[in-house]
């Protein structure tokens, strides 16, 4: 057989390695091995209801790990016109389901309270303040614990909302009380993470039970 010039080999050795590179270079990342999922905002679904007020006093505070509480938080502050803010941890928690649990399962036995990224957040622009969180080991997490120490909550009206995988938002809704005992505690809210994206209804719902949002023409 004839022997295939040297150039044409090289040229083939090329073609082959470039191949491989363009091939691996678009896979995603398998996303971790639990009930979460990341959920984008929609758009509120009831174009009817209307903030009661001027809701700039009101502002929408949440810690999420992985977005679904991220997306309960938008659709509060988008129908009722609010501010919102992310509570950060100085240290993120890990992307990996299995280490995420072993250090808030940690935090928890240790009663921790994980430092903030910042605290200079101006609390006293808002009387009424939404807190959400992901449950963590049926309670909230502990950096929320850490938030709510941080700030004077003397006077405010703080409504809790969570995202789970099943469990309900009342033990942490106490523990909650037990902390920050000068505010009144409006009654929270408790979604499915993995029906976050799909929420607006139901928060619409719960908003207007509070009173902070009212049928168009009433
Ligand atoms: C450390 C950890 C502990 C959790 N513990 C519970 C729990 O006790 N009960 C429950 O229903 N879901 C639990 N979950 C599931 C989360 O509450 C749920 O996926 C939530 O929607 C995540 O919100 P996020 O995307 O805002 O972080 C846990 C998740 C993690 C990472």
């Amino acid at each position: 057989m004839k022997k295939m010039p040297k150039i044409l080999v090289y040229l083939f050795v090329l073609m082959v390695a470039l191949c491989l590179t363009a091939c691996s270079s678009g896979q995603e990342e398998t996303p971790p091995a639990d009930n979460e999922q990341q959920q984008e905002v929609t758009p509120s679904p009831d174009e009817q209801q209307e903030p009661q007020a001027d809701n700039s006093t009101i502002l929408v505070a949440y810690f999420s790990r992985t977005g679904n509480t991220e997306t309960v938080a938008g659709l509060i502050a988008e129908q009722l016109g609010a501010d919102l803010y992310a509570i950060t941890p100085a240290e993120a928690y890990p992307e990996d389901y299995q280490q995420a649990l072993e250090i808030a399962q940690q935090q928890q036995d240790d009663d921790a309270r994980p430092e903030l990224a910042d605290t200079d957040l101006d609390l006293s622009a808002y009387d009424t303040v939404f807190i959400g969180y992901p449950i963590w080991y049926g309670y909230e997490p502990m950096i929320i614990r850490t938030f709510l120490e941080s700030y004077d909550f003397s006077g405010k009206t703080v409504i809790p909302f969570c995202t789970s995988g099943g469990s309900t938002i009342s033990a942490s809704e106490q523990s909650i009380a037990a902390l920050i005992p000068q505010a009144t505690l409006l009654e929270g809210i408790t979604i499915s993470g993995s029906s976050a994206a799909d929420a607006g209804a139901e928060v619409t719902s719960w908003l207007t039970d509070l009173g902070l949002l009212t049928t168009q023409g009433e």
